[in-house]
């Protein structure tokens, strides 16, 4: 990132979101029911910085549900729990070109393609550790909220109704039971990831898990030590791979930082040793990426030069003092 001050940050921040509060683009996801009730003029961009700044414009503190920016965490706390060898038996780290939701397995290893889409989040999601259901799920819940700072709490409207339409997710997970990728718990495993997707997030709360990622595993602003810096290493990589999707080449190109989206409208872009940004829209374009999410971040990384090969670009800038307080 190139030399900025406290107050270029906010005044960019704020122009971005004005620019595009009138971008009506896109549609919010109905596929799960539930999903289809979100206000569709909702925006909010949130910076936070590895020494802990925080720059808001507008709706930042609306509630909505993390859906596949939590495979991003799940994939750490796997890593965590078994190690990464053991982790790989089980799911790939390449990118699929196909949609959130393809069927495919590797056909070689039976492996899903990798941690960001369903089929491997799903076998990520069956190696989360706990000795109970209960157990397993809460695990997740303390995590993801030491790395946003706060309580976050299951939205049981939205679990209910991804539970009751989530077939096709049920599809892959017996694909996967059938190739002994996933243990023989199917339902359960199912419920823990309905969950995860179903947790209630912000985009300040997005932009704090990022900055976490972005400060080697620990949360800027409670100094608490989330996630392990080996781990942080394998999961910004996989973002940035395969983060977006089927868009993930094209983001990678033009934004240049790993990033993960959900169907509600959340995007979480990290800069490595600088920050994280948490942006919320619920208008998606055709593979499920936030409209103006993607819109926002392409113009704050140019501005910031925060692509990884941006000539702007000098790293760990701000552990560098290169960033200056008003
Ligand atoms: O598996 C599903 O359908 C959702 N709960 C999560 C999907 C999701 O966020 C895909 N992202 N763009």
């Amino acid at each position: 990132m190139q030399e900025v001050e406290q107050h270029e940050i906010q005044n960019l921040v704020n122009a971005v979101h004005a620019r595009y509060l009138e971008d009506h683009s896109g549609e919010v996801a109905t596929y799960i029911p539930e999903l289809g009730k979100a206000d569709p003029r909702h925006f909010g961009i949130c910076l936070a910085t590895v020494d802990g700044q925080v720059f808001d414009a507008g709706d930042t503190s609306q509630l909505f549900t993390i859906q596949s920016i939590s495979k991003a965490f799940v994939f750490a706390m796997a890593i965590e729990e078994h190690g990464l060898e053991e982790v790989l038996r089980h799911v790939g780290v390449e990118p699929s070109g196909d949609a959130f939701n393809s069927i495919m397995l590797d056909e070689v290893t039976m492996r899903p393609f990798n941690p960001m889409v369903n089929a491997g989040a799903i076998a990520t999601t069956a190696l989360i550790g706990g000795a109970t259901p209960e157990a397993r799920f809460e695990n997740l819940r303390r995590t993801f909220s030491r790395a946003a700072g706060r309580e976050l709490e299951r939205d049981d409207a939205v679990f209910e109704s991804e539970r009751l339409t989530g077939h096709r997710n049920r599809a892959i997970a017996h694909l996967m039971l059938n190739f002994g990728m996933i243990p023989d718990r199917v339902d359960e495993i199912l419920d823990l990831y309905f969950s995860q997707c179903s947790l209630l997030v912000n985009a300040h709360d997005l932009a704090l898990m990022g900055a976490t990622l972005a400060n080697l595993g620990i949360n800027p602003v409670t100094g608490e030590h989330v996630f392990d810096v080996a781990s942080v290493k394998y999961v910004l990589a996989v973002m940035l791979t395969c983060g977006m999707y089927d868009f993930s080449g094209e983001w990678a190109f033009r934004v240049g930082v790993p990033a993960k989206s959900g169907v509600a409208g959340g995007v979480l872009a990290v800069v490595n040793r600088q920050l994280g940004l948490g942006l919320y829209s619920p208008r998606l374009d055709s593979r499920g990426n936030s409209v103006r999410g993607f819109k926002a971040c392409i113009e704050i990384a140019d501005d910031l030069g925060l692509h990884a090969f941006d000539f702007l670009n000098v790293g760990s800038a701000f552990l560098q003092g290169m960033i200056k307080p008003d």
